[in-house]
């Protein structure tokens, strides 16, 4: 009896504190300022809710935060573009670079990081077409607390964008728009994170995560994902940039320029050679239901459909008048591009990165530092690397977290519930990550059914949120 009543206490005590986190995560409608800004002819008012704390045990709260922005007009029983108060769409901008910490876009301040997407001319854009604006920030990789713990590696930044996805699903009913229409949006690592978003929805793997957060008691599964020259994959990423650019020895990599010596041709050789096992493994088809290969020497039909999308950038260029005959890689005939040379396009879009070029043989990418602990700043994360390291203390990351890292994991998995609607853009000129990355996800995710918007287009290098136009008619056209 006594040990009843104990029991019962003691859950009673769970069950308030519980409610009483979750009464945190509560949207609070009448703390806003009123913002304006001109744009297009128009000045565009909105009521701004920034900085909410999105979970209810931060451990971070300069990144664990939330900006919201919803048009004055939804306020007044109006509508934009056709959508009101009740339905219209979630834009959901992250503004991860270099797997680093993110600050959440803003209305007001242009904030613009080098050479990356201005978000806040996208925040405005998705206002003016009556979207409401939800943008959180994320944990990153050189994050540190107070007691020199690191609080931001792999997988902390997607778990912080999913709980912030949590508490607007949570807080459906009392906020303006529709979060059964969330739309996320990034760029590079931040276009990993949103199809990482797009890929894992309510899946459990992030379950311990999300709850040691206190993050809203609702789904993380959202409507749609664009993304922009996605650094993903990265398991294998380093296989698909050495498959593409083996040839090319020159790099010039973050201020370093140079060819690459014999020890870096060995490993280019060993990573081409290691890339026809994975793309073989994976099963993809093309659109006449043919499995997609490639043969030891890295031809096949996969090949010739990465060739056939930088065929239809250039085919698209070309149509609009644009000059591709200094380009020695097309075969052009009356208008019409017929073909392209696969190595001469090499050549025209050149090598960036070192081989391997995201699981660094020194231990210190991107990536590698990604990869770390709390209290380990690097991992390796491929096998090969870690066998080939230079780095004598390094060690390997553990399968679960690079798995967590990795949407190929979790598209189409019955347990995980996926964004039906993608949008994937690679420019055409980008160096940062094999064009196979972006077409593997893009085309694992046609055949298991998925509706995918995808292309290279022409003379793009790495960078996002430049067809703002063109992405919002797609975001029209998925909502209406
Ligand atoms: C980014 C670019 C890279 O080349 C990379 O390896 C990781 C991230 C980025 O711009 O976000």
């Amino acid at each position: 009896m006594k040990i009843y009543l104990l029991g019962s206490l003691i859950s009673l005590f769970f069950s308030f504190t519980d409610s009483n986190a979750q009464d945190k995560l509560q949207f609070d409608a009448t703390k806003y300022e009123v913002q304006t800004q001109d744009f297009n002819g128009k000045t565009i008012k909105v009521r701004a809710y920034e900085r909410i704390v999105y979970v209810a045990n931060p451990v971070d709260l300069t990144h664990q935060i939330l900006n919201i922005y919803i048009p004055e007009e939804y306020f007044n029983g109006g509508s934009i573009n056709g959508y009101i108060a009740e339905t219209a769409p979630i834009f959901f901008p992250n503004r991860v670079g270099g797997y680093m910490p993110a600050v959440p876009a803003t209305f007001i301040v242009p904030e613009q990081r080098g050479g990356f997407p201005n978000n806040n001319k996208t925040v405005i854009t998705a206002l003016s077409k009556g979207y409401i604006v939800a943008s959180a920030g994320a944990r990153g990789r050189i994050n540190k607390n107070e007691k020199g713990e690191l609080t931001g590696k792999a997988p902390a930044g997607i778990v912080d964008l999913k709980a912030a996805i949590r508490y607007l699903k949570f807080n459906d009913k009392i906020m303006a728009g529709n979060a059964n229409k969330i739309i996320s949006n990034g760029t590079s690592a931040g276009g990993a994170m949103s199809t990482l978003l797009g890929a894992t929805g309510n899946h459990a793997d992030y379950e311990p995560f999300l709850k040691a957060l206190g993050a809203a008691n609702a789904t993380d599964d959202i409507f749609a994902v664009s993304a922009y020259c996605p650094i993903t994959n990265l398991e294998n990423a380093d296989m698909a940039y050495e498959w593409q650019l083996n040839k090319i020895h020159s790099f010039n990599f973050r201020g370093k320029s140079g060819v690459l010596d014999a020890e870096s041709i060995k490993v280019s050789d060993d990573l081409k050679a290691a890339f026809p096992n994975y793309l073989n493994s994976l099963n993809l088809k093309n659109e006449a239901g043919i499995k997609l290969t490639l043969d030891a020497d890295g031809n096949g039909n996969f090949k010739e459909l990465v060739k056939s999308y930088i065929v239809a950038s250039a085919q698209k260029a070309l149509s609009s008048g644009t000059d591709l005959s200094k380009i020695n890689a097309f075969e052009i005939k009356d208008g019409k591009v017929l073909s392209v040379d696969f190595d001469a396009y090499m050549v025209y879009l050149e090598r960036m990165k070192t081989p391997p070029a995201f699981d660094a043989l020194d231990n210190k990418s991107f990536e590698n530092n990604l990869f770390g602990t709390t209290s380990i700043e690097n991992r390796h994360f491929t096998d090969y690397s870690s066998t080939h390291s230079k780095d004598p203390n390094a060690t390997i990351a553990d399968k679960q977290t690079i798995k967590m890292m990795n949407p190929m994991n979790y598209v189409g998995d019955k347990q995980a519930k996926t964004a039906k609607n993608w949008r994937v853009r690679h420019g055409a000129k980008d160096k940062d990550t094999g064009f196979a990355v972006s077409i593997i996800l893009a085309t694992t995710l046609q055949n298991k059914g998925f509706k995918v918007d995808f292309a290279l287009p022409w003379g793009v290098p790495h960078s996002g949120d430049y067809d703002l136009e063109e992405l919002f008619v797609w975001m029209d056209k998925i909502c209406k």
